[in-house]
């Protein structure tokens, strides 16, 4: 703590190529990790920022299988697209490259052949289950099955996706291959293990006494991983999709992702600075700083740096800022259910507002805890806090300046109270952003630069320059002036976070971008600097659009529920006599209408044929009480009647439930008389 470095190597998770990046992983990863790089480098401090694809793993393959292609064709595919996506969202990598790359190939092989060299690796024998037909070993994801739990036929080896549950593959019940169909044949297979137990010692000193610092999130989660035990992890896995295993009699055997995606970090560095690499990576005076979401955390602060310790020869990372999870309109942000926000998605339909979203995703991130993502908030942000606070103000500067001086910065004459104290908040910004920014508070940091706005909107609003033009033109000159150094002030303020608007907005100025320790300066626009011109900085987000994006997500979850729904299976065997005992008839619906203080019960009057009736059915939320008058419907006749808030109900109204649970009643395909059997 306290260690003072020469330059900072930041790396970011590297998200997997089986899908385009939403707001998830902005907001956990890349942002932040784009905010700091931007940061040091506005410091003038030497800094690198690796990024990449993660292309191996075994969802890379079912995807290629279930699309009939090759994985190396779907890393492709995904790779281009993740790569645009950041390079629009202004995420500055100095390489973003990708673990299908030869020099990774050899980078990680090498790793692993230092390490096995050195004998770090146990090997072990185990059963695993093999596909007879298909001639492989069946990875988790590859074996489906009965849930023990749930009963659903379609859980995976790992996991059930309808009840939740972590399986083992020996825990499905009627376990099935996915490639063959066949089931599959308990066999022998040899592993190799990193054993984590053995660097327990030396990650209890490292993490638990050396680094108290952590965020409390991460270290807390290292802490537990440390007091359940370490256990070996086997590095190899028999897939056809990865880096061969380096070794004699491994043959079919790839590296486990978790063991090569890590040292992707290396090979991208690598890659970029092929003379300097080791310096990044090697001299104690490098900081490495690791940014990732929460569900990495065991990989970087315990697998990986006990290959690094293994190895013996690399620095281990100074910090760890794992996020915590963004969650979208209150459910889990899923790639292969679809629900997300999807970046280039985005930007089709709010196209050049980048910067609204590296806002409201860094206001609103989730730091220490799960956060929610909603376009309402999304909206609010936008107009109360972008439009309202920053735009207005820094668009009221440049006009008034235009108006009142011709777009030339005017002299300030003397100074009163409200102005030194106005001047007073600037000049402690820096400090107050720069301890934030130093650990990592990116959101309390932005905040710190929005106040800054704030206080200048609260300066010309008390001010009034507008009502001074006339009577004290020099007074006009001192508050536009000081407008104005606040206004060049927040080009550099909110320089890590905004990055396109800071631009535009130093164009309008007609400033240069400014290093960082000029941020509190008061002279940034001296007298007489000409203005560009004044542009809008941001605008207001209507309604419509807002409701546009709510009506995709809400479109995208009834076909996500339709296309998971699997009909309940069916009930224990009945007896004709059973049936039998049911009554059901036709009948016409003579009156129906909602039941007051219920929201989801509907009254009906039915002419069952030999009488009336009331029937109570709790469709109001299916159907308006018009759509059902006088139509036919059938209804269980014999069921005992029973009270419904006061009301005697003498039956019960059949419908089908659809997908989504829509409710559609049941009605004979020609008129028949009231009262005739249903059987
Ligand atoms: N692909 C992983 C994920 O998306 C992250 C890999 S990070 C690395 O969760 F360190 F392995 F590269
Ligand atoms: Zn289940």
């Amino acid at each position: 703590m306290g260690k003072q470095f020469k330059r900072t190597l930041i790396t970011t998770a590297l998200p997997y190529a089986n899908g385009p990046v939403h707001i998830g992983h902005l907001a956990g990863v890349y942002l932040p990790a784009d905010i700091y790089a931007r940061y040091l480098r506005l410091k003038g401090q030497e800094t690198l920022m690796i990024g990449g694809s993660d292309e191996h793993g075994v969802p890379i393959t079912l995807l290629a299988r279930k699309e009939g292609l090759q994985p190396q064709d779907i890393v492709d595919r995904y790779h281009s697209i993740i790569k645009k996506t950041f390079a629009d969202f202004g995420i500055t990598f100095d390489i973003y490259s990708r673990t299908t790359s030869s020099i990774h190939y050899e980078t990680a092989s090498e790793f692993f052949r230092i390490l096995y060299d050195k004998g770090t690796f146990i090997e072990k024998i185990s059963e695993q289950y093999y596909d007879d037909e298909a001639r492989q070993f069946l990875a988790d994801r590859y074996i489906t099955g009965r849930c023990p739990h749930c009963g659903n036929e379609r859980a995976y080896g790992d996991q059930c996706e309808a009840c939740g549950t972590s399986l083992s593959p020996t825990d499905l019940i009627n376990p099935r291959s996915t490639i063959s169909g066949s089931a599959p044949v308990m066999k022998e297979t040899k592993h190799w293990y990193l054993p984590l137990d053995r660097y327990a010692p030396f990650l209890k000193q490292w993490i638990l006494e050396e680094h108290t610092e952590w965020k409390p999130n991460v270290y807390g989660q290292c802490k537990s991983w440390l007091d359940m035990g370490l256990q070996p992890r086997a590095v190899s896995r028999d897939l056809d999709w990865g880096i061969p295993l380096p070794v004699d009699g491994a043959e079919g055997k790839v590296l486990y992702v978790w063991f090569d995606a890590p040292i992707g970090y290396i090979s991208n560095t690598k890659e970029l600075c092929p003379d300097t690499w080791e310096t990044w990576w090697k001299d104690p005076e490098t900081k490495i700083i690791h940014f990732i979401g929460k569900d990495n955390i065991v990989f970087h602060c315990i697998v990986f740096p006990a290959m690094l310790k293994a190895e013996g020869t690399y620095n281990l990372p100074e910090n760890v800022p794992a996020n915590e999870f963004l969650n979208l309109e209150g459910d889990k942000i899923s790639t292969s259910k679809n629900w997300a926000v999807w970046l280039h998605e985005y930007l089709s339909d709010l196209p050049g507002k980048q910067d609204v979203l590296r806002y409201v995703l860094t206001a609103n991130a989730p730091e220490t805890k799960d956060n929610d993502f909603t376009w309402k908030d999304f909206q609010a942000r936008n107009n109360n806090e972008l439009v309202a606070i920053l735009g207005n103000f820094v668009n009221r500067a440049l006009v008034l300046t235009e108006k009142y001086f011709h777009g030339i910065v005017p002299s300030p004459s003397v100074l009163g109270d409200f102005d030194r104290t106005t001047l007073r908040a600037l000049t402690c910004v820096r400090d107050e952003m720069e301890r934030l920014l130093d650990t990592f508070h990116f959101r309390d940091a932005l905040r710190e630069a929005m106040s800054l706005a704030r206080t200048g909107n609260k300066y010309l609003a008390e001010s009034e320059p507008w009502k001074l033009a006339a009577t004290d033109p020099a007074r006009v000159a001192t508050v536009m002036h000081i407008a104005l150094q606040i206004t060049a002030n927040l080009t550099i303020a909110f320089a890590p976070f905004l990055p396109g608007s800071m631009t535009r907005l130093g164009q309008m100025l007609n400033l240069s971008p400014q290093a960082w320790n000029r941020l509190g300066s008061v002279d940034l626009l001296p007298p007489g600097h000409a203005l560009g011109r004044a542009e809008l900085l941001f605008e207001k987000i209507e309604d419509e659009c807002i409701q546009a994006q709510i009506q995709k997500l809400s479109d995208r979850k009834k076909a996500n529920e339709a296309a998971d729904y699997h009909p309940k299976p069916i009930r224990e065997t009945i007896r004709i006599d059973d049936f039998d005992k049911l009554d059901i008839r036709t009948g016409t619906v003579l009156e129906c209408i909602k039941v007051p203080k219920a929201d989801k019960l509907l009254q009906f009057r039915i002419d069952d044929g030999l009488t009336r009736r009331t029937i109570l059915s709790g469709v109001a939320q299916h159907y308006r009480p018009e759509e059902l008058t006088g139509k036919q419907v059938c209804f269980v006749a014999n069921l005992a009647p029973r009270k419904l808030k006061g009301i005697l109900s003498e039956g019960m109204i059949l419908y089908a439930e659809d997908a989504d649970g829509r409710l559609v009643v049941v009605t004979p395909e020609t008129l028949v008389r009231p009262g005739s059997e249903v059987k």
